[in-house]
């Protein structure tokens, strides 16, 4: 199973909440996984990519709290679980049915937290093999490792925005695996596509 694009997060019908994820990089590992035999459950935010592959089976959600719903459902017939979707941590708290006027005055939007798919996966998890994703700004080795911890993954794909050609939209990644027994494997500037078939030879290796 996979999740992958960024959630859009409804504020009023024209206006919502996202990211610049765009699923190259978690569309990329599914058709991986598919090329070599997977039955694949994609379940994918709001992005412009097609899956052609038969045995991806795709899921289109909008929010997160539809990607968890759907998350959730699909999890337990699974035997591994990678998190490539750049999931709103937050999102307005109230939808406004009709569209926000202008009025001259400041508009505060409340916010309240989103569930942690990652993390509720993580917590539920019996046999599968759980991967999450860290895009990180600084720190990143320190923050993607506390993320280990936190969500109960098996291994974790490190992407810095402090690396150029890594991270949202762009063809191509630069990675670290940290594994949760504090194994480290770097990887060089790649398509997201060879990268694609790094993180599914690591997993493979971890089945
Ligand atoms: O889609 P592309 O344009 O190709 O870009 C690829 C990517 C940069 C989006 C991808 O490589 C990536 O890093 N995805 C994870 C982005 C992210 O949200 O990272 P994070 O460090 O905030 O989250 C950590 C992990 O928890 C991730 O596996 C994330 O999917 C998961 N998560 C986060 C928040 C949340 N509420 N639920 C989650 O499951």
């Amino acid at each position: 199973m996979l999740t992958a694009g960024p959630t859009h997060e409804k504020i009023d019908p024209v206006r919502f909440i996202g990211n610049y994820s765009s699923g190259k990089m978690g569309y990329a590992i599914a058709e991986e996984l598919a090329e070599r035999g997977a039955e694949v459950t994609l379940i994918s935010g709001p992005t412009q990519l097609h899956v052609t592959h038969p045995s991806i089976h795709k899921i289109s959600v909008e929010s997160a709290k539809e990607m968890y719903a759907a998350s959730m459902e699909h999890f337990d017939t699974m035997d591994a679980a990678i998190m490539a979707a750049a999931v709103a941590d937050y999102a307005p708290e109230n939808y406004a049915s009709q569209k926000l006027k202008r009025d001259g005055e400041d508009l505060i939007l409340r916010l309240v937290p989103n569930p942690d798919i990652a993390a509720s996966l993580g917590a539920i998890k019996e046999k599968q093999i759980l991967v999450g994703f860290a895009l990180e700004t600084q720190h990143a080795e320190a923050n993607a490792r506390k993320k280990i911890e936190k969500k109960n993954l098996d291994f974790v794909v490190l992407n810095s925005l402090e690396n150029k050609g890594a991270g949202f939209q762009t063809d191509t990644n630069i990675i670290s695996i940290l594994h949760r027994n504090g194994e480290q494997q770097d990887y060089p500037l790649k398509s997201k596509r060879a990268v694609a078939v790094d993180i599914v030879d690591y997993l493979e290796k971890s089945l």
